[in-house]
């Protein structure tokens, strides 16, 4: 029987009795983990003073988890070096920001091999395999290289860079090498997938077959857009939730008739807060009318702590807040509420509905899945207004938002205020819009698209019996 093997830096599988813990993607892979008897295998997130290579497997809510402690110097080299100090700035276009050291690669290779190494015997023959993300491009190679010959596919929830971006990478052509130890690499856009092809037809020698697949390093793979979504349907129920209730009310009674002006991302650089921090300044200093009647609260978790560059955005954003606040506050208003905490997602849900505005403008962003809950969160009989970064993977697909330009800081400005003033007439046709590609292009067709893909690869034994993936 075909399991499915989804390999991933983080797990996590979403109790029975807290769900809201976990992500809308954790509860995507799980729904399908569940479905095929799979096995969800990563890191632990916890480290031991020697890597042992112990897998501990735990059964929750119908899904098998397996996962591995790392050691400190993993830590630093892999997880907070490469991943997060190279790969994730140089991905997100910050090549200002990367801090390329050997010991990193050194570290990226050795925790990829690690995870190949003890995820092996976990493989059957009929299984599919599915590796996510940045931080684990080379584990399929490193899984052929001990004979492992299942179908296997990668998904990159980040964007692709451009290729003079990427050229910028020490021994980049070799990071690209591994992807085609995959029979199919799937990104979040067209425009993800198109850099992809760019680079390997115009700087390693590959070539576009007439059915779309890519030939180069000699093996010829699948490579495809799956834009990821939401679990729309379990999202729109979520404000009606007993938590979702509460913290509407508690947040409504908090605004006393003002409108809500809301974000909500992990504190990040690639988010673009303090672009709207400013923006925000900038309708309150022109608009003295908005002075009293209009809040803004920014919910960003710390993350990374230990990266410089996420050190320095957090002091950044903490200034500005208090600027914002120093300039504007009354003794009975507080304009920006900053808040660096997370919330569970039916809360999440309902603030959402109590909000007038969504102001989601990262610089450069895979997808965005803040978008579309948002969307999701909404009365459609007085839905809210998405302001939404033309950088989002999510802009691709949701048109009917006012999308923005986030550099620019009157394109900004000029958005913020037509959301806050925008008729119900108009609010009501962009919802309908949105909510409907919010629902049909969901996280189930998202994953059923990428495993019906990678089944379809193993039915025709490997990437050259399949034709491109529509
Ligand atoms: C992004 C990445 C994920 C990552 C998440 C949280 O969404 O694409 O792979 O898990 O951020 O970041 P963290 O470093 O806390 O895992």
């Amino acid at each position: 029987m075909t399991r499915l093997i989804v390999i991933s830096n983080r797990v996590n599988v979403p109790t029975a009795e807290d769900k809201s813990a976990a992500g809308g993607l954790s509860m995507a892979l799980t729904a399908a983990l569940r479905e095929y008897q799979g096995i969800w295998f990563g890191w632990s997130g916890q480290l031991a003073e020697t890597f042992t290579g112990q897998i501990a497997m735990r059964r929750i809510n119908g899904v098998t988890s397996a996962t591995i402690d790392l050691e400190e110097q993993d830590y630093e080299e892999y997880y907070n070096g490469y991943a997060n100090n190279v790969l994730w700035p140089l991905f997100h276009f910050r090549v200002d920001l990367t801090e390329y050291d050997r010991a990193f690669d050194a570290g990226y290779a050795r925790v990829n091999a690690r995870f190949a190494e003890t995820v092996r015997p976990l493989i059957e023959p009929d299984d599919i395999v599915w590796v996510h993300d940045y931080h684990l491009i080379p584990c399929g190679e490193e899984l052929r290289k001990r004979g492992l010959q299942n179908a296997m596919g990668f998904f990159l929830h980040v964007p692709w860079p451009p290729r003079q971006l990427l050229s910028t990478l020490p021994k980049h052509t070799e990071l690209v090498r591994s992807l085609f130890s995959y029979d199919l690499v799937g990104f979040q856009t067209e425009e993800w997938l198109e850099a992809f092809v760019d680079f390997i037809t115009q700087e390693v020698g590959g070539k576009r077959e007439p059915d779309g697949r890519l030939t180069c390093f000699g093996r010829t793979i699948c490579v495809a857009a799956f834009p990821i979504g939401i679990d729309a349907d379990e999202f729109m129920q979520m404000p009606n939730s007993r938590e979702g209730r509460a913290a509407y009310v508690r947040i409504k009674k908090s605004l006393v008739e003002r409108a809500l002006v809301i974000g909500v991302d992990r504190l990040d650089y690639s988010k673009g807060i303090d672009a709207r921090f400013q923006a925000y300044e900038a309708v309150l200093d022109t608009d003295p009318d908005l002075a009293g009647r209009v809040v803004m609260v920014q919910i960003a978790p710390p993350s990374r702590e230990d990266v410089n560059a996420y050190q320095l955005i957090r002091e950044q954003l903490d200034s500005l807040a208090g600027h914002v606040n120093g300039k504007f506050s009354d003794f009975d208003w507080t304009p920006l509420r900053y808040v660096n905490r997370g919330y569970p997602r039916e809360e999440l849900a309902g603030i959402y509905r109590a909000s007038r505005v969504a102001f989601v403008t990262p610089l450069r962003d895979g997808m965005n899945l803040v978008a579309k809950e948002f969307i999701a969160a909404q009365d459609p009989e007085d839905p809210g207004v998405l302001i939404l970064s033309q950088f989002a993977g999510a802009a691709a697909q949701l048109g009917d938002a006012l999308i923005v330009n986030p550099f620019s800081p009157d394109d900004m400005v000029d958005a913020l205020r037509r959301a806050l003033t925008m008729p119900l007439a108009e609010r009501k046709r962009r919802y309908e819009s949105l909510i409907r590609c919010v629902r049909e292009q969901d996280v189930i067709w998202w994953r059923e698209r990428f495993v019906s893909a990678l089944q379809g690869i193993r039915k025709h034994g490997g990437a050259k019996g399949l034709r491109a993936v529509s």
